[in-house]
């Protein structure tokens, strides 16, 4: 067994570990310290008949654990002699750089009073951790800067995870403990007024940056704090990017132009993460600059590119439990202020009768999203969100009432391998005696998987025109035949 280990363990890491300095007042690693000893933990873990990792892996990642607990014990006693020693007073109006060079100053004297010597790199390191730390999010920052990252989940202070390309993958990233992460939680939600706490355990924000924030504190978080972050991108993926990334075709673009240029109701249904907000952007482009759109959000999210665009956010209530504005508020209000179009960010609750009344009432062109798999599952959630919403119709008259309203349902889908697809687009036609008739006219066709475990897939027309051909034809939107015409 022995053997094997010695084998397996050639040959040393190169690297040098920075952190074995620390305290020893020599920055410089010393010769011996390169090489690994073999010790009890490192052969306990090759031996087993199968070893997960060679050995040499298991020394180097033990080390960069111990670099960075002790960089994190260090960080935690910088951080309270820097806010013992900081004019807090004057944070709000020292630049970034001033800031950095007070903090460094103030971290490099606490270090030699310390006795402690770091390398350049691992100094950086700490010194940007601080400045986080006291004007930012702490650990979060980096994660919110890096711009592959979608969103950020935290399940406790030691896992964090985020989401790229459509993949979750646990970062490396942690809180010190569950204070810290409390810490940076509280800083969050009482920038904007809340609380949370044993009473209030959860909550929603909108972080400076205009990222969708939500927590959950414990009791009620087992583990840990959980909180989710999607975050602001401030560059939206346009239709042609979209196109590009495979999202769907040209030729789904064009009729999609078609339907939102001719004021169809469209709503575009999907998963959490699905895409539905990208897309319901990315289609908000083709409404006319001469028209007045009105949003209602929970957060505020689109970006629409029109001049006459008004933007309502709701409000959830105070920690009184007062002072809250639901979308169906909004809503109703802006119906009185002479919309063109009115686009809902998601349609969840009661704000449903009010968002199909105003598709009905004149608002042609008006857009949401909804919660739901399929085109006609978005169906049911709609009759679903009526019936909660109170309204005793029966309830042929509720499809009668969603079957005029809604022309179109795009389906936006985030498949297994991460893809993002729209995989269907279905058109309302109407009722067939109780049931609401639809064609789905495109759609997303899967063929098979990859070895690396891509989808291979391709976009399809049915081979249905278009119930609003003629629609689009008067508007002066001629697609040209073919595109409905199915390949293979
Ligand atoms: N087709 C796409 N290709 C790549 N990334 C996408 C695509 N659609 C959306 N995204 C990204 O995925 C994340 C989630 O999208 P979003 O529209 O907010 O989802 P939803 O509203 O369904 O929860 C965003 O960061 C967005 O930029
Ligand atoms: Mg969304």
């Amino acid at each position: 067994m022995f053997s094997r280990y010695k084998k397996n363990s050639d040959p040393a890491p190169a690297k040098p570990a920075p952190m074995e300095a620390v305290g020893s007042g020599n920055p410089q690693p010393r010769a011996a310290e390169a090489k690994p000893e073999p010790r009890a933990g490192a052969i306990m873990r090759a031996a087993p008949v199968q070893p997960l990792r060679a050995p040499a892996e298991v020394v180097a990642a033990d080390k960069e654990k111990k670099r960075k607990d002790r960089l994190m014990e260090l960080k935690v006693e910088l951080h309270k002699r820097l806010l013992e020693n900081l004019n807090l007073a004057a944070l709000e109006n020292a630049t970034e750089a001033n800031l950095k060079s007070e903090i460094a100053a103030i971290s490099a004297e606490a270090l030699d009073e310390m006795s402690v010597a770091l390398n350049k790199d691992d100094r950086t390191t700490l010194n940007q951790e601080l400045y986080d730390e006291v004007m930012g999010l702490g650990p979060l920052e980096t994660l919110l800067k890096d711009e592959s990252v979608n969103d950020i989940l935290v399940n406790g202070p030691k896992r964090i995870f985020v989401e790229r390309g459509g993949k979750l993958t646990l970062t490396d990233v942690t809180f010190k403990d569950e204070r810290h992460l409390l810490r940076i939680i509280d800083k969050i939600v009482s920038a904007v007024g809340r609380r949370v706490d044993e009473s209030n355990p959860y909550c929603d924000a909108r972080l400076a940056d205009g990222s969708r924030f939500n927590c959950m504190v414990p009791p009620i978080a087992v583990d840990g704090s959980l909180v989710s972050i999607r975050k602001f991108k401030k560059e939206k993926l346009r239709i042609a990017d979209l196109v590009q990334f495979g999202a769907f075709t040209e030729e789904m673009a064009a009729y999609l132009q078609a339907a939102v240029s001719c004021r169809l109701n469209i709503i575009v249904s999907g998963g959490t993460g699905s895409g539905k907000t990208t897309t319901l952007n990315a289609l908000s482009s083709f409404i006319d600059n001469t028209e007045r759109v009105l949003t209602i959000e929970d957060t505020a999210e689109l970006q629409l590119q029109q001049i006459h665009v008004g933007r309502m956010e709701s409000r959830p209530p105070n920690v009184e439990g007062k002072g809250a504005v639901t979308q169906r508020d909004c809503l109703r209000n802006a119906l009185r202020m002479r919309p063109d179009r009115i686009i809902v960010g998601e349609t969840r609750g009661e704000e449903v009768i009010d968002m199909l009344q105003a598709m009905n009432t004149g608002h042609d062109g008006s857009m949401t999203t909804i919660h739901a798999n399929s085109a006609r599952d978005g169906i049911s959630r709609l009759e679903n969100m009526v019936a909660m919403a109170g309204i005793e119709m029966p309830l042929k008259a509720v499809r009668n009432q969603i079957a005029s309203a809604v022309n179109l349902i795009v389906q936006a889908s985030r498949l297994q391998d991460g893809s993002r697809r729209m995989t269907s687009i279905t058109e309302i036609t109407g009722m067939e005696g109780e049931v609401i008739s639809m064609q789905e006219i495109f759609r997303y066709e899967r063929l098979g998987l990859a070895p690396d475990g891509k989808i291979i897939g391709r976009f399809n027309a049915t081979g249905v025109r278009s119930h609003y051909s003629e629609r689009f034809r008067s508007w002066g939107y001629n697609l040209p035949a073919s595109i409905y015409e199915p390949i293979g």
